[in-house]
């Protein structure tokens, strides 16, 4: 990259020219030989120039130079070269799958640099994405497409559609029943281009409407939606076709393409013609009528409408072939030629009008006359008819148009309340001049000034004069500035379109040679007007940025009018066609408006495109706009042919060599410091601490520390900040304007960056964002962890407690049955005690009863409220709650009683207890043994600790603890 200061190309060696004396070739002013010596050595090096793909390198720069190394790089099929703010597409004429593939898409969009990479538009629409990702000042973003017709925009915003629907898809929301919105916005493009493009002499697809469309994207930055915004469409062309060319591409595409049952319904039949269907036996690419009615599908435009839509069409072409001629005399309507009468009963058919009034309305003028508003009809002219007749197909054509945009628009619309930002992309109509133009090329002519205006206002106007401004040493580069142009067109009070409107609205026969008379003389001073004096019918010549175009004056004042009869109006009003009563529908405004229309201001054709062109503007205006520069290799639309002297036209015309010198020599980076200061403070935060700052401060010289006043504070600190971010890349040397680096430089108010400045810049603050939010990651982690540390710990304590308060209600319902337990078995106790001693004492010599006979009859000091049989089948729990440890006292003894007692409940497999383990009775036990043994009854050694270990048993006991399932586990 050239230093920031002083571009030295032949440019400034210019002397600066107006439009209109532009004839001449900026060759030619080239001046010093010595400049011709560079580009000689320059050019002398063939096989070397295909690898400037980016012009601003080349060196010097001048339309010979650059249009050498564009052909250098077309003849290696490389059609896109970076050219300063803007990219040179070149249209190949042919296509190369490969250069659109959707791994090529993919390619750019994961780049770290996509700018890195070869030039491409998707290099374009990456940086686009990029920028809106970042956020910077003006988020939304624009790309400008612009060149000649036929100089690939469309294609060129296909492309980019296409790029955006696969990387900003939406994320897939499940079953969807409608298709996604990338579909519906790229399928957009078919339907338009159907009922918008037609073929004309320069390009077999030409847009013949101006487009808008709006990318809406979310704050994840993902596409949510879209808006299309239109500019005036060429009408005219429904009903008038230049030779050579054809009507819109929808009309061949029903005509080929409908099945034999359409055919019928449309009454279409195979190979009849149509006087507004010229060209039909040319087969193109665009009649692809399926491609058309399934993206009308995926658009919400069912199978009944789409027919419907089609009829109203076959009623068009029908129309078409009404023919008048010249009636007996003048009170007498037009009559109808022969052959046309059923065409007009076929017309009447598809538009569902009544034949009669449709002819009525053709042919008959109704006017509204005196006090008493009297009602007067008059038979038109044969021209009148004609006239007429061509106003109603297009009436119904353009308001077709406005209903489809409206249906696509509602179908890919978004609640602005979902997207954040917006990427737009413009296609208009490119400039154009035929042998014959009119109010359309004005218009369209116009809207390319006025884009080009645009660049010239941005790129190299305001940036000079910026430069200026600021102080930076800058040496003027002389551009071609289309405002006089413009004033010519537009301007005010006079100018051709006040001219035009004024015409319109005096309301008076158009006398074309009065009205070329009246633009000459009021409009002689600008020099971008001048006439074609060998013509013989009345024109007037603009000389525009992109070559001299002349108008015919024939019919402009008309057009410009563009006034529908209201009889006509009011036939289509009462059809009984459903799209027809949608497209016209019957408000109290429309049934008595008639009179007050007359009356009213009339809107024209330019005062209406002329607004909308300034509400586009305003949108663009408020964005960053990008812009791609489509040039026309040659105008014959032929494979890979390069016309140096069409493609230096274009070059010379759109003032891109002076951009690229400016772009080379400037910056194109302009910051106001607090926008600067704002985005790039974290950087000065990061390099080191404030501390050292200060240190740094008091260590610079003194005259320094003055500029730390309040007027220097902000720029000190952009440079500290520039300082900071440069550092370990060039070493800091504070020059006072650029912090010694080449591509900066600090102005009054703002900051001037070249581009690999503002990479740096936003590398560093990638980085440090990166840095940033690995803290915030750590920290938050950190508090993460920390807060569900803490929660486990409440999580314990509170189980800890629930369990103590479950573990203590239990052991208290146990307690309190241990007690219940204890109360028994010591009553129990007493009773087995006073039983064995009775039955001890009594029984001595005596038989043994059966078992359980004895305790039947109890003896009479026994309670009879404990019955015995369940004293002794309750012996072996007490036998069991004896054998709790001795030692312990207490809920302790509680506890291990209750445990014996599980172990009993186990041992007894958790059925009653009774008959396996227990004894019937005392005296079922062996006779007299007892007494031997222990001189007690056995049942006084229950209470003795079944441990063997610890209390030796032996005996009676020992038999009776042998039940190994009595004892404890
Ligand atoms: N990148 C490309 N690769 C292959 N062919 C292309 C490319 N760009 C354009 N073309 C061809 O050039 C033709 C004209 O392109 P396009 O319709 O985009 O022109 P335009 O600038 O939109 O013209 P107009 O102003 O008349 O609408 C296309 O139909 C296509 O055949
Ligand atoms: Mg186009």
């Amino acid at each position: 990259r050239p230093p920031p200061v002083f571009p030295s190309t032949g440019l400034d060696k210019m002397p600066k020219q107006e439009n209109g004396q532009r004839e001449d070739s900026l060759m030619q002013n080239d001046l010093s030989e010595s400049f011709e010596e560079e580009v000689r050595a320059f050019l002398g090096d063939e096989e070397e120039l295909h690898l400037f793909d980016d012009l601003t390198k080349v060196n010097p720069v001048t339309t010979r130079t650059v249009l050498r190394c564009l052909q250098a790089r077309y003849g290696v099929n490389l059609f896109y070269t970076n050219a300063g703010c803007s990219l040179v597409a070149l249209n190949p004429f042919q296509p190369f799958s490969c250069l659109y593939s959707p791994e090529l898409m993919r390619e750019y969009h994961v780049a770290p640099c996509p700018q890195d990479l070869k030039p491409h538009i998707f290099a374009v629409a990456e940086q686009t994405y990029r920028n809106v990702q970042k956020q910077m000042d003006p988020v939304n973003q624009s790309i400008i497409v612009s060149g000649e017709s036929g100089a690939g925009k469309t294609w060129t915003s296909r492309c980019l559609m296409k790029f955006y629907a696969s990387v900003a898809a939406s994320a897939p929301k499940g079953n969807e029943t409608v298709e996604r919105i990338e579909k519906r916005v790229l399928d957009s493009n078919p339907v338009m281009e159907a009922f918008g493009n037609a073929c004309t002499l320069r390009n077999n697809n030409s847009s013949r409407f101006g487009k808008y469309i709006q990318l809406q994207l979310d704050r994840f930055h993902h596409l949510t939606g879209a808006s299309i915004q239109t500019f005036l469409l060429e009408k005219t062309r429904v009903a008038c076709q230049a030779p050579n060319e054809r009507n819109f591409h929808i009309f061949y595409q029903i005509t080929k393409g409908a099945t034999a049952e359409e055919r019928l319904e449309w009454n279409l039949p195979e190979g009849a013609e149509y006087r507004w269907l010229p060209n039909s036996e040319r087969n193109l690419d665009e009649d692809c009528f399926e491609v058309t009615r399934g993206a009308m599908f995926h658009l919400g435009i069912g199978h009944t409408t789409q027919s419907n839509i089609f009829k109203v069409l076959s009623g068009l072409l029908h129309l078409g072939n009404v023919q008048f001629s010249n009636p007996v005399d003048e009170s007498h309507p037009c009559e109808l030629e022969d052959k046309t009468k059923e065409f007009v009963r076929s017309t009447g058919d598809l538009l569902q009008i009544p034949v009669e009034e449709l002819l009525e309305s053709l042919r008959i003028r109704t006017i509204t006359a005196g006090k008493q508003q009297q009602v007067f009809k008059k038979p038109c002219s044969r021209a009148e008819c004609e006239t007429r007749r061509d106003c109603l197909a297009k009436v119904i054509y353009a308001r077709l148009f406005e209903w489809l945009v409206l249906v696509i628009n509602e179908n890919i619309y978004t609640d602005p309340s979902v997207w954040t930002s917006f990427i737009g992309l413009l296609d208009v109509y490119g400039f154009e001049a035929f042998p014959e133009n009119n109010l359309e090329q004005l218009c369209i002519n116009y809207a390319n000034e006025k884009l080009q205006q645009h660049f010239v206002a941005h790129y190299l106007k305001e940036q000079q004069e910026e430069y200026a401004a600021e102080g930076l040493q800058w040496s003027f580069i002389n551009y071609q500035d289309n405002q006089n142009c413009l004033e010519l067109i537009e301007g005010n009070p006079l100018s051709i379109f006040s001219l035009l409107n004024e015409e319109c609205r005096l309301n008076r026969p158009s006398n074309t040679d009065l009205f070329q008379t009246r633009i000459e003389k009021a409009l002689s001073s600008n020099q971008c007007l001048s006439r074609d004096k060998f013509s013989k019918k009345p024109n007037f010549i603009i000389s525009h940025y992109a070559g001299k175009v002349c108008y015919q004056l024939a019919a402009m004042v008309e057009k410009n009018k563009d006034a529908v009869p209201p009889e006509l109006l009011h036939i289509l009003q009462n059809s009984k066609d459903p799209l027809l009563q949608k497209l016209f529908p019957v408000t109290e405004k429309n049934q008595n408006n008639s009179k007050a229309q007359n009356r009213a201001a009339v809107v024209t054709v330019v005062s209406k495109f002329k607004s909308s062109l300034e509400h586009l503007l305003e949108i663009l205006n408020r964005t960053t706009p990008h812009y791609i520069r489509c040039i026309k290799p040659n105008a014959d639309c032929k494979a890979m042919t390069f016309r140096r002297e069409e493609v230096l036209r274009q070059l010379q015309a759109c003032g891109i060599v002076e951009a690229i010198t400016i772009s080379a020599a400037g910056f194109p980076v302009r910051i106001p410091f607090q926008s600067f200061t704002e985005r790039y403070e974290i950087l000065r935060k990061s390099w080191g601490s404030s501390k050292e700052r200060v240190r740094d401060k008091s260590s610079s010289p003194p005259a320094e520390k003055k500029v730390m006043d309040d007027e220097q504070a902000p720029r000190a600190a952009v440079l500290e900040i520039l300082q900071d971010a440069a550092r370990g890349q060039t070493p800091a040397q504070e020059t006072g304007s650029g912090a010694g680096m080449p591509s900066v430089y600090c102005g009054r108010s703002k900051v001037f960056l070249a581009n690999s400045m503002l990479e740096l810049l936003e590398a560093r603050r990638a980085e440090v964002l990166n840095e940033k939010a690995f803290c915030i990651q750590c920290c938050w982690r950190r508090f993460k962890e920390k807060k569900t540390a803490r929660e486990k710990r409440s999580a314990t304590l509170i189980q800890a407690a629930v369990r103590s308060w479950l573990a203590k209600s239990r052991f208290q319902r146990m307690r309190r049955a241990a007690n219940v337990i204890k109360r028994v078995w010591r009553r129990w106790n007493a009773k087995a005690t006073a039983l064995a001693a009775a039955e001890l004492d009594e029984g001595e010599g005596e038989e043994f009863p059966a078992p359980g006979a004895a305790l039947a009859k109890a003896p009479g000091s026994l309670d009879t409220a404990w019955p015995l049989q369940s004293i002794v089948q309750s012996w072996p729990v007490g036998l069991v709650l004896a054998a709790a440890p001795a030692g312990v006292t207490g809920s302790r003894r509680a506890l291990a009683q209750l445990r014996c007692l599980r172990g009993l409940q186990e041992g007894s497999g958790g059925n009653s207890p009774a008959p396996r383990c227990g004894i019937a009775s005392v005296r079922a036990l062996p006779q007299g043994s007892v007494k031997f043994h222990c001189r007690r009854s056995p049942l006084h050694f229950a209470d003795v600790s079944p441990h063997r270990e610890e209390f030796p048993i032996t005996g009676f006991n020992q038999i009776l603890l042998d039940r190994e399932e009595l004892l404890p586990t």
